[in-house]
């Protein structure tokens, strides 16, 4: 072979709008996006939270017309959250069959069958104390796995019987995905579907999404018990290898922008669909920048967008995902 390296011009590639789109290798497409919606059991009106410009929490009553509005732009999935009236140690709401969340799903499938509803699967907003799961009694962190689990896969029936389409395990618990796997085909539940959030870092960007959640929790410490820590690459993989060998049916990684290496990896190493969790304070960011005139926000979330497709997810989650559809 006689390759010149002086006739190869790469910007011959590059010289009108028509040429770059002809020769694009990322795409982005809003049924590949899903919505983050937060349901709130004691609102009237829908409620904005301040530190994640442009989302609200949301009453049922309100909930249909947001998701109208949603579903317009092309965007065919939504993941709840919710938001109890009542918490207790033991996170009863959790698998309350009239929870906020139950409630939601049951009326988002009513009004809008086709709509893919997933559902966050995680005790953090139902506990008192905030932890994501239940505790040993006088040791806090430790979590008690045999009493969590057991909660967790009454939460995840619960939203399964409420009509839930995939079920959202976000609380990095071992043996989570066998257990919410089991319990949901000894129900005849096999056709709803597990999204892992496989690769959950101990993050610095999850602020604004507690404030919205309220999970923050008044514990003293952090999650590093349960969560990734930010130095482990390998470790990211055998998250994400055992919860498919548990039978996740999607795998996630979450936050999204600092990660693009595990999710390379994983695009590499697995077959199952990938999705990317852009979080609060990764959307806060480009919001408060471009409140200032620092960048254009538009163009900033497309960069953001494209770089985790071409990294291989398939699936994005973003508090912009509306927005950026909406045009
Ligand atoms: C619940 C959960 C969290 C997020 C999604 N599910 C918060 C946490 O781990 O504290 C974060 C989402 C975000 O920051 O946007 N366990």
């Amino acid at each position: 072979m006689n390759i010149n390296p002086h006739s190869r011009k790469l910007h011959r590639y590059r010289q009108t709008p028509a040429h770059r789109a002809l020769v694009a290798e990322t795409h982005l497409n809003p049924a590949q996006f899903v919505m983050p919606i937060f349901v709130h059991e004691d609102l009237v009106d829908p409620q904005p939270i301040a530190s994640l410009p442009g989302i609200s929490q949301w009453p049922l009553s309100h909930l249909n017309n947001e998701v109208e509005s949603i579903l317009k732009t092309g965007i065919r999935s939504v993941i709840l959250f919710g938001i109890p009236n009542h918490k207790d140690p033991a996170a009863t709401e959790a698998y309350n069959t009239n929870g906020i969340v139950q409630r939601a799903i049951r009326q988002l499938k009513t009004a809008f069958p086709d709509l893919i509803v997933m559902a966050d699967c995680c005790l953090c907003e139902y506990t008192s104390h905030g932890h994501c799961g239940l505790l040993k009694p006088g040791q806090e962190p430790h979590f008690d796995l045999t009493q969590t689990l057991e909660t967790l896969g009454k939460t995840a029936l619960s939203y399964a019987e409420a009509g839930a389409d995939i079920i959202a395990p976000s609380g990095m618990m071992d043996g989570m995905i066998a257990h919410l796997r089991t319990t949901l085909d000894a129900a005849q539940f096999d056709s709803v579907a597990l999204m892992s959030y496989a690769v959950k870092f101990a993050s610095n960007f999850y602020g604004p999404f507690r404030d919205a959640a309220g999970s923050a929790g008044n514990f003293i410490g952090d999650r590093k018990h349960h969560q990734l820590a930010y130095t482990q690459r390998r470790e990211a993989l055998l998250e994400a290898a055992d919860d498919e060998a548990e039978g996740a049916d999607f795998l996630m990684v979450k936050p999204a922008m600092a990660y693009l290496d595990i999710i390379r990896d994983l695009r590499n190493t697995t077959h199952l669909p990938l999705a990317a969790y852009h979080v609060s304070g990764e959307y806060s960011m480009i919001k408060a920048a471009a409140e200032k005139g620092i960048l254009d926000e538009h163009a900033a979330f497309d960069e953001c967008f494209t770089a985790l497709r071409r990294a291989g997810t398939d699936i994005i989650i973003s508090y912009a995902a509306k927005a950026f559809w909406t045009r």
